[in-house]
């Protein structure tokens, strides 16, 4: 706690380097909307596009308005972030303002997606600071993001994924052959996608053998590891997942499918953020017994990948009443249209009360190896 207020301090962080810095901006400006300025003092931290660390004065202006994507814009004095266990942590210094030291915050909340902010990275920087944070922690993070990882790991824990094929970036260049012959191998179509990417950036359905490498070209564009999966015919079902209070396990909410519309043909960045055609049906047309599944299915995916926080567990549903897991985010998009927050208000927790929730467990927990 300060010394001048009992309210619990929040650091909430967004913005970043990654291809989803816009997603995360919205995130953090409906967050900070919801919380209860009684309970908590906000300290915004906004992480520019090059990376640079600002104080952001106002975050009324970040939504999507008439289709234009809100941004950290790297403005003011350089913010510098020296580390100095002695002084509490990290400090924010920015040239004429009072410095914010991150060890004197209660908690921060690093509402940020894909490379250098959901994968670990700012996760280590908090755990070398000594500060508490909401969400997955360093390794949990860096698998989550991870799309060659995460499968592995579901795949010892025996949890379902479907077939794939990764390429490094030494097997491309020095086995493109080899590769493009396993590739053929799962039959097409494919989905050629980054490893560590998100909100569909880099991703193509590849129809035939001869569209392989310009995907791949593509996708390593985002980044040099990709993963090429078998497509997966199913319906798309996601769930929400909260680690448990009072020691309990992971609760997981009630489902929601994606309904994808239009002339898209998967769930791309456009259908996602912007052009308005996508519908959640939350729960979806399911049998009360898949329903059930999935929940289980979700919590033992957060789970096996040591999760905490938060996370949303991605699946398809295949027409033989089968569940493949897709893929995990361990700090899902909480935009007012994202899934995550519609499925907790529809298992009854409203968003004013996940963020409480996520505020809490991160509360709790301690800071360090746990
Ligand atoms: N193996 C697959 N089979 C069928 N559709 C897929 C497959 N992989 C991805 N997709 C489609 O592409 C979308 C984005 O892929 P995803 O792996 O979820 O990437 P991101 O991390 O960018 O969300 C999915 O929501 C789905 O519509
Ligand atoms: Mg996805």
């Amino acid at each position: 706690m300060s010394e001048v207020s009992s309210k619990v301090r929040v650091a909430v962080v967004f913005g970043g380097r990654s291809s989803e810095h816009a997603i995360s901006c919205v995130t953090a400006g409906a967050v900070m909307a919801a919380m209860n300025p009684d309970r908590y003092e906000i300290v915004p931290i906004g992480i520019a596009r090059d990376g640079r660390w600002v104080l952001v004065e106002s975050a009324a202006a970040l939504e999507i308005t008439d289709g234009v994507l809100p941004e950290v814009e790297a403005v003011g004095g350089a913010v510098t972030l020296p580390m100095d266990a002695g002084a509490g942590g990290l400090l924010v210094v920015e040239q004429g303002r009072v410095p914010v030291a991150l060890g004197e915050v209660d908690v921060v909340l690093p509402l940020l997606h894909g490379p250098y902010g959901e994968d670990g990275t700012i996760q280590g920087l908090l755990e070398l600071a000594g500060v508490r944070y909401a969400g997955a922690g360093v390794l949990a993070s860096a698998v989550g993001m991870d799309k060659g990882f995460m499968k592995l790991v579901w795949q010892a824990r025996g949890l379902p994924v479907g077939p794939y094929v990764l390429v490094g970036d030494r097997e491309w260049r020095r086995e493109r052959k080899r590769k493009l012959d396993e590739i053929a191998e799962l039959g097409f179509p494919v989905f050629v996608k980054p490893a560590r990417a998100g909100s569909s950036m880099g991703i193509t359905r590849v129809t035939d053998a001869a569209g392989v490498e310009a995907a791949v070209e593509f996708a390593r564009e985002h980044d040099p590891k990709v993963i090429v999966e078998a497509a997966i015919e199913g319906r798309e079902i996601e769930c929400g997942v909260l680690e448990g209070l009072d020691d309990g396990p992971p609760d997981a909410s009630l489902p929601a499918e994606v309904l994808v519309g239009g002339e898209h043909d998967f769930y791309d960045f456009e259908t996602k953020y912007l052009d308005g055609t996508t519908r959640m049906a939350i729960p979806p047309d399911l049998p009360p017994a898949a329903v059930d599944e999935v929940r289980r299915l979700a919590a033992q995916a957060f789970d096996a990948l040591d999760c905490e926080g938060l996370a949303r567990v991605d699946f398809f549903y295949t027409p033989d009443g089968r569940w493949v897991l897709n893929e995990i985010n361990t700090m899902p998009g909480c935009t007012p249209t994202s899934a995550f927050p519609q499925m907790w208000a529809a298992s009854g927790l409203d968003y004013p009360a996940l963020v409480d929730r996520l505020v809490t467990t991160a509360l709790n927990r301690p800071a360090g190896l746990r």
